[in-house]
């Protein structure tokens, strides 16, 4: 990846942090946006420790201003954009009879809008890097979720926000695979990061008792696969990748 640029959001933790440096290890010069700005000053200074070059890029992603300005600064800073990784996320689950709205608006707002208005901001550059970049090819991978693929009682609106990545990534994927810009869906099961830590007790409670002792997935897992996806050679598109622990059933 040495030479190319990459937008990792939802960098503070998880698979967004492993993601960012694994791609740095490999070369890349990676932004890292989220809200948490000391997370990600950590996350920079280890990166530059190794010789790597990261920007750290404060933003909420739900804010289309905030969404915009990450990939412009991205560009202004870095230099050009061939990879960006649309991976901030919130997971709210319960039933929908009773639910608190405003945990829905969130995972609107967040997994899918945050999603749209990266993708729209950095199309152009991503066609500009498959154009004239080194390597004549750009990449969008979106993270979704066995969820995307699978609705179950109790996660609903996250299954209807990660469908709806999943709709997405495939119209875009035919709009601008012709100009050499990939588009690529991975769904992860379940990975152990703090994502689940955000749900009521006794939403977590119930996927406790729903995962049982499986050995979960490492954000460096799906990092792991993140980097596959991006460093195929031009001719080749992995248009999804659906990854889950050994031991998970559904
Ligand atoms: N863990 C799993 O089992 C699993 C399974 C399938 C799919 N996924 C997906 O993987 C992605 C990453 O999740 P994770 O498991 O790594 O969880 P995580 O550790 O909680 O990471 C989520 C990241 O998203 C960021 N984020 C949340 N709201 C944001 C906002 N409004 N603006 C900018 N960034 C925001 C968080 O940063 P800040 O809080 O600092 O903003 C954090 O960096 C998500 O899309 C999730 O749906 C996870």
């Amino acid at each position: 990846m040495k030479g190319t640029v990459a937008l990792v959001t939802g960098a503070s933790s998880g698979i967004g942090e492993a993601t960012a440096l694994l791609f740095a290890e490999r070369g890349a010069a990676v932004a890292l946006a989220a809200r948490r700005a000391d997370r990600l000053d950590a996350l920079a200074a280890k990166i530059r420790d190794t010789g790597g070059t990261a920007l750290v890029i404060e933003a909420d992603v739900a804010d289309e201003e905030q969404a915009r300005a990450a990939v412009a600064r991205t560009v202004d800073e870095l230099g050009r954009l061939d990879t960006l990784v649309n991976n901030a996320g919130v997971m709210l689950l319960g039933p929908v009879d009773g639910a608190p709205v405003e945990e829905w608006r969130r995972m609107v707002h967040v997994n899918l809008l945050g999603l749209l208005y990266c993708a729209h901001a950095a199309l152009p550059h991503l066609i500009s890097a498959a154009e004239s970049g080194p390597r004549r090819v750009a990449d969008m991978v979106n993270v979704s979720s066995v969820a995307g693929r699978v609705a179950r009682v109790g996660t609903g609106v996250y299954n209807a926000t990660k469908f709806g990545v999943g709709a997405f990534s495939e119209a875009l994927r035919q709009e601008v695979t012709g100009r050499h810009v990939r588009i690529s869906l991975v769904e992860p099961g379940a990975t152990d990061t703090e994502l689940r830590t955000h749900n009521r007790p006794e939403i977590q409670e119930q996927l406790a008792a729903r995962f049982g002792n499986i050995e979960r997935l490492q954000s460096a897992d799906i990092a792991d696969a993140i980097l596959y996806v991006v460093t195929r050679p031009r001719h080749v598109a992995v248009n999804e990748m659906l990854v889950r622990p050994t031991e998970q059933v559904g």
